[in-house]
This record gives structure tokens, sequence and C-alpha cells, in this order.
């Protein structure tokens, strides 16, 4: 068993006892929709970039990351739970499937860019519904200035100008303040130079929503809401939401870096703010795309539907039935499944017809203290009408991998 190894873009690697990539997720891998013209993932990719002129565009970086890569660089704390087997893809302990496109910034910055926006494939481990999916898109931008009267002068400049531009638009913004005791200012950091880089970093952050969003004018205006957030990689920091369809929407983070980050990429005398967006979020809503898996759709109905460059209303062609079926099953003696490994075993057995899975009910046996799960698959394939004998052998097929993985017994 210990010698076992996985095969990724080319590479072999071996596995371990915290190895928990599945197929499924492996197969996603060299697929890359944000490279892919026409998609309207890199359609909003290169909207994005056009809306910042000057800024280098990079995408040629492996997923496969160190965690020192993925956390430690950037400060996460030893006990962060983002680094446990139950939320992250791991190869082996010594690599994984990163998290987030920050994983990157030490990096780029390594290289002296001051400019620059990086897109690229992310992997969570995560439930299963219309909106959540393991494997995304974000887009990282990042700038830095230097940290003295030039560079602030720079700063002002471009606040002057972004400011004019939202002026005159259709937007509502709710603001918090650029640094709180909350939310503090770095300690090496002059508290006028940090108030300049994090209005730098919302208002053209409000740009470029407005630039998405903003429509063709006379709509109702676009509601945009900043919070603060926490990361420990920047500081002050802030979290996006917009408002959409009755709902508040994530989409984004971002703050002003840490000086260690850049410390670390041995980058003297700067000062700069980073944002982390999703691009699946944005698309769904821009392309009212209704659920996250037709990203991954090859069906030309999906396909053809989308020019390069351009927004587009996609327009659904027809709902198939779902399937509801409900598994219910005793966790082994003395351990528990975890939410996320169920959901990614269904996910492995099943691929994309699984539209959503919920919890349907748990509870712990009063006498023998063994406790039971209860989850309701939905059934739906994006493409065609399953007939009950398909999902039943497939329903079949999840219990039998669960008893063989985890040793569970189905009641
Ligand atoms: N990497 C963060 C996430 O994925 C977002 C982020 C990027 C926050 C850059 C701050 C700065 O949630």
């Amino acid at each position: 068993k210990n010698t076992q190894t996985l095969e990724i873009l080319g590479d072999r690697h071996p596995t371990d006892e915290i190895t928990n990539v599945t197929p499924a997720i492996l197969a996603k891998v060299p697929v890359r929709l944000h490279t892919q013209t026409g998609h309207p993932i890199s359609t909003l990719r290169s909207i994005i970039e056009s809306y910042y002129p000057g800024f280098s565009h990079i995408s040629s970086f492996s997923p496969l990351v160190t965690p020192f890569k993925n956390f430690d660089e950037l400060s996460f704390p030893k006990d962060h739970p983002g680094r446990s087997v139950t939320d992250s893809y791991y190869i082996n302990k010594n690599l994984m499937l990163r998290t987030h496109t920050s994983a990157h910034e030490v990096e780029v910055f390594s290289k002296g860019e001051d400019k620059w926006l990086l897109t690229a494939d992310v992997y969570r481990r995560d439930e299963i519904d219309s909106s959540h999916y393991p494997v995304f898109h974000q887009m990282e931008g990042a700038r830095l200035f230097s940290a003295d009267a030039s560079g602030m002068k720079e700063v002002e400049e471009d606040n002057e100008r972004l400011l004019r531009h939202l002026e005159s638009s259709n937007i509502i913004i709710e603001d918090v303040p650029h640094i709180s005791s909350s939310n503090p200012v770095q300690p090496t950091h002059d508290p006028v130079y940090s108030e300049l880089v994090a209005k730098n970093l919302k208002l053209s952050l409000n740009g470029l929503l407005l630039r998405l969003f903003g429509g063709s004018g006379s709509e109702e205006p676009l509601r945009v809401r900043w919070i603060e957030a926490y990361f420990p990689f920047t500081s002050p920091s802030f979290e996006v939401e917009i408002f959409f369809r009755g709902k508040w929407l994530e989409i984004l983070g971002c703050g002003v870096i840490l000086q260690s980050t850049l410390d670390t990429a041995n980058v003297q005398g700067r000062i700069g703010w980073a944002f982390g967006l999703g691009l699946e979020r944005i698309a769904m809503i821009l392309y009212s795309i209704p659920d996250i898996r037709l990203f991954w759709s090859t069906d030309e109905r999906f396909l053809s539907q989308f020019k390069a460059g351009e927004i587009s209303t996609f327009k659904s062609y027809s709902k198939y039935p779902s399937c509801f079926k409900d598994i219910s099953y005793w966790h082994p003696e003395g351990s528990t499944l975890h939410d996320n490994d169920f959901c990614d075993l269904v996910r492995d057995v099943v691929g994309d017809i699984v539209e959503d899975v919920k919890l349907f009910d748990s509870f712990v046996h009063p006498k023998t203290n063994r406790s039971s799960s209860t989850y309701r698959i939905n059934y739906r394939s994006m493409d065609r009408s399953l007939s009950n004998k398909e999902v039943n052998e497939l329903q079949g097929l999840v219990e039998a991998r669960l008893i063989e993985k985890f040793r569970v017994e189905i009641r």
C-alpha cells in the first residue's frame, strides 16, 4: 500500500496514510476552464484583466503545492481548520491541491511583480449543492506601491480618478472604516499609508464590480456591502458581498498585505493590497447559470451558448426530473464519518449526476452509543433523463463503496 503512486499532470507522486484525493477530483486537474476560450470562466477572467491595465497576467503555476506554501508561508496558524484532511485534498503529507490562489503570492512577489493578476483552479472539500463544487476558479490580484511620499502620491492620484468614476454611477455602497480596533493597521505600517492603500483597494474593487454588474444603466442600482473580515495574511481585511435576487452573496476577500509576506518574498520598502475572488459565483450571476456543475458540462447545448468576450444570458435547456434516494447507516464503532467524506465518495461513484446531498437526520443510539446518519441524495442529470433502474444501481454502488471503504453498516 505504501508504495502506491498517483500520476498527476505527467508526474508520479507517492501516496501515504493521509492521501484523500479521489479519481473524480484528479480528472478535473488538467481541464483548466479559465484557459478555454469562449468558456464563461475564461471570458470573465479576460473582462477582469481588461479592467486592470498594466497588470501582468499569470496562469501557469501547478495546482500541486506544499502545505507550507498554501498555509505556513502566509502565516496560517498551525491549528487552522483549513489544513485538516476533511477540508483540503492531500496527495501526501508534503503535497496538496492548492485551496486558494494566495498560495502563489510569495512566489509572484519574489519575481519582482508588483501589479499582477493570477487565475487558477483551486480545490476544497465541501458539501454538494448548486453553488458548491470541490473544484472552482479564483483570481488573485495584487498591487504594490512604494512605501514613501512618492508612492502615496501615486495612490492618491489613483484614488481621485476612481472616485470620479464611481460618483457618476448607479451604485450603492455600504462601507466600513478602512481601519478599526477590530481590523487593525499593522504595527510596522504608517496608519496614513495603510488607510490610503485600503481605500485604493476598495475603490478599485467597487469600480470592477460596477463594470461587471453595473448593467445597461437605467435599472436598479447595484448594491455592494463591505464587511470586516479576518485572513491570516492581510490586515486590515475585508469581504465584499453583492445583493442579488434578494440575497447577499459573498464574492471576494481582500486586504492590505501582511508585511511579513513581502519580507519572505524579499520585497523591501513597499506596501500593497491583494484580493481573491471566486469566478464561478460571479459568472453564475452574470450569465444566469443556475447550477455550478454546468461549468464542467461538455454538452453542446451548454457550450454553444457562449461567445468569447461576451456576457450572455444562459437559457436552461429543459431541467430533467430529480430522483431522491435516502441512505442510512451506522458509523463504524468508535469513529464518525465526516460529511465531506460522504460527499466525496458520492461524487466519486456517481460523478456530476448528483445535484445535492443533504444530511437528513443523525442520532446517537442511547444504549450502544453508536451514531447513525441519513443522507438524502438528489440524482439529476443536466443532459438527460435518468431511469429508475440506473439510479437504483448507482445507489447500490454508493452503498457498496461505503461499506468497503469506511466499514459502515447500512440500516
Ligand atoms: N485567499 C482568500 C480566500 O480564498 C481570499 C483573499 C485573497 C483574502 C487575498 C485576502 C487577500 O478566501
